[in-house]
């Protein structure tokens, strides 16, 4: 016979458990998502176009519940101004099954046409900078002062939300997201970033504020760096530019503050001819 002292210790115990397993902010986070980078679809790119086209099929197949999928920059090729291909970026895109969250690449931004490319993309994709909530995990979404040939986008003050945005939310583990990894080719002598002090900056909000891990694009390669001791995650290419020989995405799990990843390639995708 269970007496009251014990029947009400398990009421407490019962009622412990399940507020832990229900509120957020008590449990670890868990979750997964993918990252979609560098597709450079076109009009003119069948071959990357038919890449993305698989990749997003494959994502949508996946067996684990991902939450969303970033797409890390350079969407299209030839840059965003160009309405046709952004049509059938979009097209493409509209397939996938989850959220996506999606910032702009040197490709989708060109230098010469920096403020028209910026202000196309923000017409398809919504702004240049934003802030998602997973699992109480923030996620940042920055579009950057690409590379040493960008002119920066007039008007548009990334350094200076990131900091606003970090201030708020000093404390919560965070997820950025940014097209060029930190290295020195990204520092834009025409933008925010334009010398080692901001780059260095940079590090400090990115090394003092929580954030686990950044994702990014740009080099067509899978590869891990550090940014000081935070980590720095770079796809691969899902377009075939450069050296890539077949399209592939990451999926990442994370988990209490750490990420693991691994890269998926999409066996229908090899490039004709290799
Ligand atoms: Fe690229």
């Amino acid at each position: 016979m269970v007496s009251g002292t014990n029947f009400c210790r398990c009421v407490v115990f019962l009622l412990s458990v399940f507020i832990f397993l229900t509120c957020p902010g008590l449990r670890a986070a868990d979750f997964w998502f993918a990252q979609i980078t560098d597709p450079h679809v076109g009009v003119k790119y069948t071959e990357n176009n038919a890449a993305l086209e698989q990749v997003v099929a494959s994502i949508n197949k996946l067996p684990v519940d991902i939450k969303f999928v970033a797409l890390t920059g350079d969407l299209v090729n030839n840059g965003a101004d160009n309405v046709a291909d952004m049509d059938l970026a979009k097209s493409i895109l509209s397939k996938l099954n989850k959220p996506l969250y999606i910032i702009p690449g040197n490709h989708d931004i060109i230098a010469e046409r920096a403020e028209a490319c910026a202000s196309s993309f923000k017409e398809y994709f919504g702004p240049l900078f934003f802030k998602k909530n997973c699992d109480n995990v923030m996620l940042y979404f920055v579009t950057l002062g690409m590379n040493n040939a960008d002119p920066g986008i007039p008007g548009y003050q990334p350094l200076v939300k990131m900091r606003a945005a970090m201030l708020a939310d000093p404390s919560k583990p965070k997820i950025v997201f940014q097209h060029i990894p930190p290295l020195n080719e990204w520092l834009n002598p025409n933008s925010e970033f334009g010398t080692p002090n901001q780059l260095g900056l940079w590090r400090l909000l990115i090394s003092n504020y929580n954030v686990k891990a950044l994702i990014c694009g740009h080099l067509h390669r899978n590869q891990l760096m550090f940014f000081g001791k935070t980590p720095v995650y770079v796809g691969p290419a899902t377009g075939f530019v450069g050296d890539t020989r077949q399209a592939s995405y990451n999926i990442y799990h994370y988990r209490g503050g750490r990420l693991a990843c691994v890269t998926v390639q999409v066996p229908d995708a090899v490039q004709s001819g290799s």
